[in-house]
């Protein structure tokens, strides 16, 4: 049986606040188009502190509220698609600032969908008896890889970070992934390679035609209308996939909390697949999108005010850049 309790959550937000009203200063762009657009109204910009930083510190929150010791974490799995460094992994400079000294540590990169899938991945650890605790940490710096002259993507992108550990559970839990590499160019960030000097290289090593090479490197790239419609039929095809393997309804559900995209978006997965509004989560007008970050700040949030309770049935669902998608149903 592979089952997941989770023992603590945690989150950072940075402090600096950017309103709608202020990328009215910056954009040609207002607060009522991004509002009725997005479901938007502010996100938080890491304007000092790195992506380590973030991550260690939901990380320490989250191991408080667990209660567990960091020398009990057996493993560290962060999710990331803006870390500061190609190596270490996030993962490792998080073991060192939490003091998780007995854990192994390595990141997984699935943008948007990469607590899901990082929670998979502990589920599936903790089959082994091996590893008792895991702390799994989301965490975005997305602002230093936005462009700030482009109204459609960079409205939508904030900073944050959220954690949780998790342990082994008696209670089932059901995953359903996905990745649809047809669409890999949809959402994208192209790395900086211009500082290479191997006088071997051709000007640009990345195959023509795969993806664009006029791209401003280091900034996202994105065709919004295309990973909009992916992510309506995404989000129900994860539901309705992970609902099927359990045996369960979407009545049976007591919480469900989706990637916090576009206040649209779960609009329209909501209405599809028929869920009663209150029981989905929706915190985007204050965080704009984190990408992995938002699930595990959500399930941060929701425990902080005591509304993950014992012996609750919970789905995550999320999609992102790949294009990816998935959902967990899991008992608490
Ligand atoms: O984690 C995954 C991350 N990505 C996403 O989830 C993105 C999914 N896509 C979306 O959320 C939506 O497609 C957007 C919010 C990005 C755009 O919304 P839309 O309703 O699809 O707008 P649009 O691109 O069709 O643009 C409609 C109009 C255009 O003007 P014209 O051509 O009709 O004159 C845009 O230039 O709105 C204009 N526009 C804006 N106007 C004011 C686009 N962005 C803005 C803006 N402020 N920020």
């Amino acid at each position: 049986m592979r089952g997941i309790k989770i023992l603590g959550a945690g989150t950072y937000m940075p402090d600096t606040v950017a309103s709608n009203d202020w990328f009215s200063t910056i954009l040609d762009t207002n607060d009522e188009w991004i509002y009725t657009r997005t479901g938007i109204r502010e996100r938080r910009i890491s304007t000092d502190k790195p992506n380590w930083y973030m991550a260690s510190e939901a990380s320490k929150a989250a191991l408080a509220d667990s209660g567990i010791d960091p020398s009990e974490i057996d493993l560290v799995l962060a999710a990331t698609c803006s870390p500061d460094y190609f190596y270490p992994a996030l993962s490792c400079i998080v073991q060192q600032q939490t003091g998780a000294v007995n854990a192994a540590a390595f990141d997984i990169n699935s943008a948007c969908t990469g607590f899901i899938n990082a929670l998979d991945t502990a589920s599936r650890f903790l089959q082994d008896s091996d590893y008792r605790n895991i702390l799994i940490v989301a965490s975005e710096r997305l602002a230093p890889h936005c462009d700030y002259t482009d109204r459609t993507a960079s409205i939508l992108f904030g900073d944050g970070a959220g954690a949780a550990v998790v342990t082994r559970s008696d209670k089932p839990m059901w995953s359903y992934l996905s990745a649809k590499g047809d669409f890999f160019n949809a959402l994208y960030c192209k790395v900086d390679q211009s500082r290479a000097n191997c006088p071997l290289l051709e000007p640009d090593a990345l195959p023509e035609g795969i993806i664009d090479t006029e791209a401003k490197t280091h900034t996202l790239q994105m065709n919004g209308k295309a990973v909009y419609k992916f992510a309506v039929d995404a989000m129900e095809t994860a539901v309705n996939k992970v609902l099927e393997k359990s045996g369960l309804t979407t009545g049976d559900i007591d919480l469900y909390i989706p990637h916090q995209a576009n206040a649209r978006i779960i609009e329209s997965a909501v209405k599809g697949l028929k869920l009663p509004p209150e029981k989905v989560y929706v915190n985007l007008e204050k965080h704009g999108n984190t990408s992995s970050a938002c699930i595990p700040t959500c399930l941060a949030e929701l425990k902080a005010d005591g509304r993950i309770k014992d012996g609750m049935t919970i789905c995550l669902v999320g999609f992102g850049a790949g294009l990816t998608s998935g959902a967990i149903v899991f008992g608490q």
